[in-house]
Order: structure tokens, then sequence, then C-alpha cells
């Protein structure tokens, strides 16, 4: 089976990109194994095989890792098989219980990692027999737990175990791959400077959106899968950029429940297609505020890479 920690340690920038579905598809996750990380692909709820296998061609060989969703998997099981066609080398089974899905994925050589938001759901998975965790804070882009910020739940879990731990939530410079580094992770998994580079499958008017976005604009809230009517478990809310939507429904979700109708519903789907940012959602962390222009995957990884610089500075406290 892949040796997780090795293939980590072997990293020349010890940067993951996180599995995200709309925004990581094959070329993104080859380009960031290309530029020196580790690509993973993004399957999401509403995914068809084909398209899973279109994504799957377009990572052209390189070697990469896939990301799917416990909670969907049932509905669609073939999703798994299609992103196993792959051969990953790291599978993300996140947002629900993985016991199912583990032996399958151990069976064609993969190595297993779940996203954790809190110290029980990291021993959970450390009881399911995962072979690394994702500490991912509530500043994280996407979907995600919404209670514990990264930092707090990096050093609980660090003590918590000896397989690799990851981390994602806010980790989008240099400066906070160091920190991590130092703490004691294994890699940084990163989403929202990949989501908004060159190679994402964000649309243009996206990715100028979440350049554009300062660390205060975003917004948790489980208001834009309401109004989709998807049926994501109330746990998991998603980070994205505030707009007029989530200024009018994220405080309310109560009320937005009993409120929503075909219309509306019809209304953001059509507003996503449209890219009409004032009612689509465009998912996205804190970091977004630490993206500051248009990048491709090959030059996040450069601005990354001076984190050694930062490691560097740190080691006058041990003179
Ligand atoms: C646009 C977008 C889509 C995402 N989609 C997924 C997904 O399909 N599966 C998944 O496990 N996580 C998904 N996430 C969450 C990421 O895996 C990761 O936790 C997060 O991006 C890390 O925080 P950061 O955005 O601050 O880097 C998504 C994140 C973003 C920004």
């Amino acid at each position: 089976m892949t040796d997780l920690a090795g293939i980590l340690a072997d990293l020349r920038i010890p940067v993951v990109g996180a599995p995200m579905a709309g925004a990581a598809g094959g070329r993104l996750a080859a380009a960031i194994t290309a530029g020196g990380g580790l690509g993973l692909i993004g399957v999401g709820n509403v995914a068809t095989v084909d398209q899973v296998r279109e994504q799957c061609g377009l990572a052209d060989g390189q070697r990469v890792g896939i990301g799917l969703m416990c909670w969907s998997l049932p509905q669609n099981p073939a999703l798994l098989d299609a992103a196993l066609e792959v051969r990953p080398v790291v599978v993300s089974l996140s947002f629900g219980d993985p016991r199912p899905y583990l032996p399958k994925v151990h069976d064609a050589g993969a190595a297993v990692i779940a996203q954790v938001g809190t110290r029980a759901e990291a021993l959970d998975a450390l009881d399911a027999g995962v072979d690394g965790l994702v500490v991912r804070g509530a500043e994280g882009g996407g979907h995600g737990r919404g209670v514990v910020s990264t930092l707090p739940l990096l050093q609980q879990v660090l003590d918590l175990t000896d397989r690799p731990v990851l981390v994602g939530g806010g980790v989008g410079t240099a400066r906070g791959l160091a920190a991590v580094l130092a703490a004691g992770a294994a890699a940084a998994w990163v989403g929202t400077p990949f989501a908004a580079s060159a190679e994402s499958l964000f649309r243009p008017e996206l990715k100028e959106a979440v350049v554009a976005a300062d660390t205060d604009q975003t917004v948790y809230t489980r208001a834009f899968d309401i109004a989709q009517r998807f049926d994501w478990p109330e746990i998991y809310g998603g980070r994205a950029l505030a707009n007029d939507f989530s200024d009018q429904w994220a405080e309310r979700t109560d009320a937005l429940e009993a409120a929503v109708t075909d219309e509306l519903t019809a209304q953001i789907k059509q507003a996503r297609v449209d890219a009409d940012l004032s009612l689509a959602p465009v998912y996205a962390g804190e970091s977004a505020g630490l993206v500051d222009r248009p990048r491709t995957a090959a030059e996040v990884l450069d601005d990354f890479a001076s984190f050694r610089d930062h490691l560097r500075a740190a080691q006058r406290w041990l003179d």
C-alpha cells in the first residue's frame, strides 16, 4: 500500500492541492503535481461517472489523488470505482463515515485520508483506520465543519496520533506553510489559492472575485445548500464569498428552509450558470484575502517555496 508519510516527505514543496468539486479537475491536479506538490481531483455530490473519467483523463498520467464525499456515495457508489481507475496515490474520504469504502481503496493500493473538523471527528477517523488526517479548520473554503479554527485543532490533533497530519483552512502563503510545518504537520492542504489559479475549473469571474476579496469577506453558511436543495448533512456548512444572497439568508437559515421554493432553487442554479455572483455561491476561505493576483498553479507553489526562509528565520529562537 502507498506509504503516505513517504510520499509527503518526498514532495519538493509540502503542499497538497485540496480536492475541490467545480475547481480541482484533472488539469489543476496535474499542474500541482508537476509544480512540486501533489494534486487531488475533487468529485462533488452531483458528479457523474463520465465526468470523473473525463477529469481523470486530463490528469495526463501525472501522479494525483482524488477526493470523494462519503455522505453522497451511497446515492452513486460507482463514483468510487471510477475514481480508482486513475490509480490515485491518495483518496480523500471526507464528510461522512469512511468505513464502508476503506477496504476497496486500500485494495487498490491508495492511502486514505479524511478531513476532520473537531477532535471527536479526528478520533473517529483514526479508529476507522485512515492512513492520515487533514485537520480542516473553520476558516477553510468550501464545505466542512465551522466550529473549530485551524490552529487550535492542529495542536490538539498532533498530540493524538503518529499518522501524518495535514492542515487545511487558511494556509495561503509561505508564512502559513512554515507555521504549520514547524508545529509538526506533514504538509498543507490548500484549496482557495488553487481555486483562483489559471488551471482551475472556476469561471474567470469567480477567480477575479477571489482575487478581489479580503480576509473578512467570506461567510460560513448552509444557505446556499438549502436554496439549491442539496442534501448536505446539517453539520457541514460551506464557506463562500459573502454576497447579496448570503447577506439576506446566512443568519436566517431556518426561515430559508421554510421559504425555499422551486423558483428560488432554479434562480440560484441559473445564477451559477450565468456567473451572477450576487446570488451564486463562490466557495472560498479566508485565505482569499491572501490571493492578490492571478497566478498559475506553478506560481502558487513557487510562492509557497519560500517557506524555508521563514523556518530559517525562526531558528534564531534556537540560539
Ligand atoms: C471551491 C472549493 C471547493 C471544494 N470542494 C471540496 C470537495 O469537493 N471535496 C472536499 O473534500 N473538500 C472540498 N473543499 C474543501 C477543501 O478540501 C479544503 O478543506 C479547503 O479548501 C481548505 O481551506 P482553504 O480553502 O483555506 O485552503 C472545497 C474548497 C473550495 C474552496
